[in-house]
């Protein structure tokens, strides 16, 4: 699964260096649900940018599926992020000119599946999602909520080890942020997906069975007692 061990990252800008991870011990395995909370500026899209390949850390190792993707190049990151990881953003990321249908189907279109296989599994996906009723849609012709629902079926379309969701209730009212979350528990248990989201929300986080905070560059994950414990 995900595995970081001793990641830091350091950002350079001209002559001020800001060390954000300084030295992160993480292991995802597969149908974990965990949040990662944090101060805003803590590294907490940094850490996630590294886990979805899309950041190199400056030093530390990161193996996924047992590979060390360090040793990629940028072509391989691709098409391994492209089976591996899928993305939920608070702004929801998908493209104003494609349809619901068309969003979702792209990650497969990307991996070289033939269109009628991959319009076949991103309406299966949409089923799941219940957004089978809106296929033809475009993302101004839905609402917030209808929008994070299909960005989550896109997510989940190429069957990744890890979703990672940046604040993906972050631009939804508290009862539509509600209906997400559940979705995101029911995906996580159905599919076995790693689901791994970063949040403000202390009502997100609390609905997470691996609960950690980043602070001072540091991960800081809460004991599977007191976890137990609070839900108890
Ligand atoms: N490309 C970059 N170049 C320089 N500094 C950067 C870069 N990206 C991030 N940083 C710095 O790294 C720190 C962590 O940023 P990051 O975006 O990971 O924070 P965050 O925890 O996600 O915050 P928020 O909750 O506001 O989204 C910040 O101080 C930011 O200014
Ligand atoms: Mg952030």
């Amino acid at each position: 699964m995900l595995e970081l061990a001793d990641i830091r990252k350091t950002f350079r800008l001209g002559p001020v260096e800001v060390e954000v991870l300084k030295g992160i011990d993480l292991r995802v395995e597969a149908g974990d649900l965990m949040s990662i909370m944090g101060p805003s500026g803590s590294g907490k899209s940094t850490l996630m940018n590294i886990l979805g390949l899309l950041g190199r850390p400056t030093s530390g190792s990161y193996r996924l599926n047992g590979r060390d993707v360090a040793t990629m190049n940028d072509r391989e990151l691709s098409a391994f992020r492209n089976e591996n990881i899928g993305f939920i953003f608070q702004s929801f990321n998908l493209l104003g000119h494609l349809t619901a249908l068309e969003n979702v189907a792209l990650p497969l279109v990307y991996r070289g599946s033939g269109r009628r296989a991959a319009r076949r599994r991103a309406v299966d996906i949409l089923e799941k999602v219940a957004m089978a009723d809106r296929l033809d849609h475009r993302p101004d012709q839905l609402s917030g909520g209808q929008k994070q629902r299909v960005a989550i079926a896109r997510a989940l379309v190429g069957t990744p080890s890890a979703v990672l969701a940046d604040e993906p209730t972050g631009a939804l009212d508290s009862d539509t942020a509600e209906e997400v979350m559940q979705l995101l528990i029911r995906l996580n248990r159905e599919e076995r997906v790693a689901v791994v989201i970063i949040t403000h929300d202390p009502t997100v986080s609390l609905q997470c069975r691996r609960r950690a905070l980043i602070r001072d560059g540091s991960l800081l994950e809460e004991a599977a007692e007191a976890r137990e414990a609070g839900a108890a």
